[in-house]
């Protein structure tokens, strides 16, 4: 067991518990799009950032990554957090303006608008969280999409870009979409 603080309540759990995992037990809302509770955490999205204190020296980690160590103290909502999650959000504004889901989150932060300007080519709604990569092969052991190129040319394809013959069309990766940007009938 390890002992921590969390918004100033100490709390004893499991060793190798994360940070977003007792938040989430104790009822504190930390915005996530990149976890789901039945994969393994990628820490792609960053928004579920917290802030870390360990012996004096705060930092900022993700929590969906982060776990609960020995005497620190962890605060989920500072100015600095709320910052950060800003500034996140508006740059998932800027390359997915259409998403509802984006489109919410930001609004309970107070964001509406983008400073950041991107190309239409550079827009959409994938904002490469790998979540549906994640599903398709932890839930569905079909490994039948996965991220390629590299930079602004990044996507999630399947393999060589033809029909993947390992799709068995379970929808897994519709259903953890947190843009909802992958259509039902579309993965049929
Ligand atoms: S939920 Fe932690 S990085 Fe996305």
């Amino acid at each position: 067991m390890v002992t921590f603080t969390l918004n100033g309540k100490e709390l004893e759990v499991k060793e190798g518990t994360t940070i977003l995992e007792v938040a989430r037990e104790q009822g504190i809302n930390i915005p996530t799009l990149c976890y789901h509770e039945e994969m393994s955490a990628y820490g792609a999205c960053r928004l579920c950032l917290v802030e870390v204190v360990k012996r004096g020296w705060p930092s900022i980690q993700p929590a969906c990554l982060y776990p609960a160590q020995n005497g620190i103290e962890v605060n989920t909502d500072t100015e600095r957090v709320r910052k950060s999650r800003k500034i996140l959000l508006e740059l998932y504004l800027a390359r997915s303006p259409d998403s509802q889901a984006i489109i919410d989150i930001a609004k309970e932060y107070g964001v509406r608008d983008t400073r950041f300007k991107l190309k239409e080519s550079e827009r959409s709604e994938c904002i490469l969280c790998g979540l549906c990569v994640r599903a398709c092969a932890e839930i569905s052991k079909r490994h039948a999409i996965s991220f390629a190129h590299r930079g602004s040319k990044r996507m999630i394809q399947t393999p060589f870009a033809e029909l993947a013959d390992t799709c068995v069309g379970c929808q897994a990766c519709a259903f953890v979409c947190p843009t909802g940007v992958i259509k039902i009938d579309e993965a049929d």
